[in-house]
């Protein structure tokens, strides 16, 4: 053995050094295979490697998996590494191409000994970046050029020459491959491509220029013929194994999975990237997660004083693991319950079908059998506990979950179907300061909260101190905080869930025994903060004839002008090719969003602006903007730009007097509004 040799083996054997020890019999078997093997297969083959390597012969195997040549490498590798489980797969995958399916046989168990069933991750990523971005998340591949990334993901190990491919975003136009190791199943893998970012955002004025893509590939040993998988890739729009696509969650919610079922060989993983200056992606295997699981809602309706506020709707998240038999689910019961008058649950459509591989939220409702039950008397417990038990064709499981009780005075969650048949939520605090007689109905305050905020933290934003104690709400008028899971901006379906929650506030409110008021959805003062602020905008641009008034906090005006995550044909692989009339047809699909272009629907409508003068998360330009647009349009509007205060704030004059949301200008517009409303 050269001392060359000796090195690689005592480098594969610390890479692997945690592997299973063969037993002696069986290590015997294995030197005698692959001697046995390379004496045949020597006396026509010949391996041409200078080096053997990993490296080396994965980038042979890539071409030419089956020939006597490729083999023969393999061979002395495992010669001299008779424990490297992915070397034990990569022949076994070669023998098997070769139809020599005792030898691939024999060469898959090694495997298996050595790592298990499967590989439990991707030990080593080879990823090609950064590109400049496409307008979607289903980019342009910035490799279609060259076939694809199947196709030149085989020059993924070549070393002399290494292949290059070209891209504006790095010097000399051109960039190669390069790795990324995951020392463990389940970590992060983290993408950061070699590019001074600095000197392009400064030198083209454009943040938007740090937005990349690319590819990351990997390999998946499955050593067992037909084993299911269940598969996650996180972080990404999607992932393919070998040809089949895998939906990604570029949320990473932990409750979404896919499962296949992959035949015995080395199977190749391709994770198209896409990011801001690094990315990080999770793909999770494994074989060993229950075949359904049935996870906790995301969010879960309250009661309110004791009271159901008529239908009540959870979402129960239900996986179904098995990749290739569809779950039924039939019923669900309620089997046991904290207190309280009893609740009964039923699913929607009597019986819900979840796919293979699919993750997906059944509607189940719950109710009392008579809807003006109270289910407690009083709030003194602070939650009652449900066990819900459900029926599936792979036998009963439980979910227990907590509802709960909420007291007048603070805001309450309620849950709805939603315009798309989804169940959403939202939440409500009754109007301030009137006593029933006075009147039967009141306006609604639509208030539509920014990034990331709740609708509960939304609704009790507006609060204000009075004699120590926090009061909820808003004098005279229901507040309403609705929400939409996902990235919508109020546009789109998260105006129509907006809208949705209006109606279905009117709904539960009408001839209510704990409500004293009904909301009137066709009386609306728009509000909200931020990205709410420019759904405020947008909602009472698009529904003038339900608007009272609007008051729109730090909002910006359109997506594409705002921060530089969708900017617009800005740097895009398709600029150089895209038809303008083909652009123009793109633009006018999302033209509806802007809300200055509809600024003059808002005549007659009272508007309160605002933003705090140093804000820079929104800066006060977009809403001076607004002013001198609606003032050209003859608009109602009052501007103000709060000296000093930035993005958010509790405490406008003095501590705890209202803030950013409602302090004294703002409820003294509201009352404005409220007493116009009535006249
Ligand atoms: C694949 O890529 C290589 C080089 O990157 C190129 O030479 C070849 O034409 C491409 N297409 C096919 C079908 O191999
Ligand atoms: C994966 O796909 C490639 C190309 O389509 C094919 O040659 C290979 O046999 C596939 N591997 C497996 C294990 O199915
Ligand atoms: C579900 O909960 C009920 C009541 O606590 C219990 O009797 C039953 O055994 C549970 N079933 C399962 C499948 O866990």
């Amino acid at each position: 053995m050269s001392p060359g040799i000796i090195c690689i083996a005592l480098f594969t054997l610390h890479i692997f050094g945690n592997s299973i020890i063969h037993g002696k019999k069986e290590k015997a078997d294995s030197i005698t295979f692959i001697n046995k093997e390379m004496a045949v297969l020597g006396k026509t083959a010949r391996c041409s490697l200078i080096s053997i390597s990993r490296t080396s012969v994965q980038s042979i195997w890539m071409k030419n998996q089956e020939e006597d040549n490729t083999v023969l490498c393999i061979l002395k590798m495992l010669s001299t590494s008779p424990d490297d489980a992915f070397m034990w797969a990569l022949i076994g995958h070669s023998y098997g191409r070769r139809a020599a399916k005792k030898k691939a046989d024999f060469c898959f168990k090694q495997s298996a000994k050595l790592m298990g069933k499967h590989s439990e991750f991707v030990k080593e990523w080879h990823y090609v970046a950064p590109f400049v971005i496409g307008k979607t998340e289903f980019d342009g591949d910035p490799l279609s050029f060259y076939d694809g990334i199947s196709n030149i993901s085989k020059f993924r190990f070549d070393t002399k020459p290494s292949p290059r491919y070209f891209t504006e975003l790095t010097p000399n136009g051109v960039v190669g491959w390069a790795k990324q190791k995951q020392t463990q199943a389940g970590d992060t893998v983290q993408i950061r491509p070699n590019v001074n970012w600095n000197d392009l955002v400064s030198s083209l004025g454009s943040l938007g220029i740090t937005e990349w893509q690319g590819w990351a590939v990997g390999d998946l040993v499955v050593n067992e013929e037909n084993i299911p998988l269940a598969v996650q890739c996180l972080g990404v729009a999607r992932c393919y194994i070998n040809n089949t696509i895998i939906a990604g969650d570029l949320y990473h919610r932990d409750y979404l999975w896919s499962s296949l079922v992959l035949p015995r060989g080395v199977h190749h993983v391709f994770v198209p990237l896409r990011a801001k200056v690094a990315s990080g992606f999770k793909f999770i295997v494994s074989s060993k997660l229950p075949q359904v699981e049935i996870f906790q809602p995301s969010f879960l309706p309250d009661l309110y004083e004791g009271y159901f506020p008529q239908k009540v709707y959870i979402a129960v998240p239900v996986c179904n693991r098995m990749p290739q038999k569809w779950l039924k689910l039939t019923k669900v019961d309620v089997v046991k319950q904290s207190q309280g008058s009893s609740l009964e649950a039923r699913v929607i459509d009597s019986a819900q079908f979840i796919a293979p591989g699919q993750t997906r939220p059944v509607t189940v409702q719950l109710f009392t059998s008579d809807s003006n039950t109270k289910v407690v008397k009083s709030c003194r417990e602070k939650s009652i506990e449900l066990e819900l038990k459900f029926k599936t064709s792979e036998g009963a499981q439980n979910l227990s979950v907590q509802l709960r009780c909420r007291r007048k005075g603070s805001s309450f969650l309620f849950t709805f179907i939603d315009h798309d048949g989804s169940v959403q939520h939202a939440a409500a605090t009754e109007p301030l300061g009137i006593h029933s007689g006075q009147q039967d109905s009141c306006p609604v305050v639509l208030s539509l909260h920014g990034t990331t905020v709740s609708p509960q933290n939304q609704a009790d934003s507006y609060k204000k101190m009075v004699d120590g104690d926090f009061q909820f709400g808003v004098e005279g008028m229901w507040l309403l905080a609705p929400t939409r899971h996902g990235a919508h901006n109020w546009e789109g379906p998260g105006l129509l869930t907006a809208m949705t929650a209006l109606e279905r506030l009117q709904e539960i409110t009408r001839h209510s025994a704990v409500f004293r008021l009904q909301a009137d959805s066709s009386k609306v003062l728009f509000a909200g903060h931020s990205m709410g602020g420019h759904g405020a905008w947008h909602l009472a641009t698009h529904y003038p004839d339900r608007a009272i008034g609007l008051v729109s906090l730090a909002g910006w005006i359109k997506k594409e002008e705002y921060g530089d995550s969708n900017l617009f044909h800005r740097h895009d692989i398709s600029n150089s090719f895209v038809d303008p009339s083909l652009k123009s047809i793109m633009e006018a699909c999302v033209a509806e969003n802007d809300v200055d272009k509809h600024s003059s629907n808002l005549k007659g409508i009272p508007v309160l602006a605002r933003i705090g003068g140093n804000d820079r998360t929104v800066h006060p330009l977009y809403v001076r903007r607004m002013l001198r647009v609606l003032k050209a349009s003859q608009v109602d509007v009052t501007y103000a730009e709060i000296p000093d205060l930035e993005h958010w704030w509790w405490d406008t004059k003095e501590a705890n007097d209202g803030g950013c949301v409602n302090d004294g200008q703002i409820r003294a517009f509201f009352d404005q509004i409220n007493k116009g409303s009535r006249s």
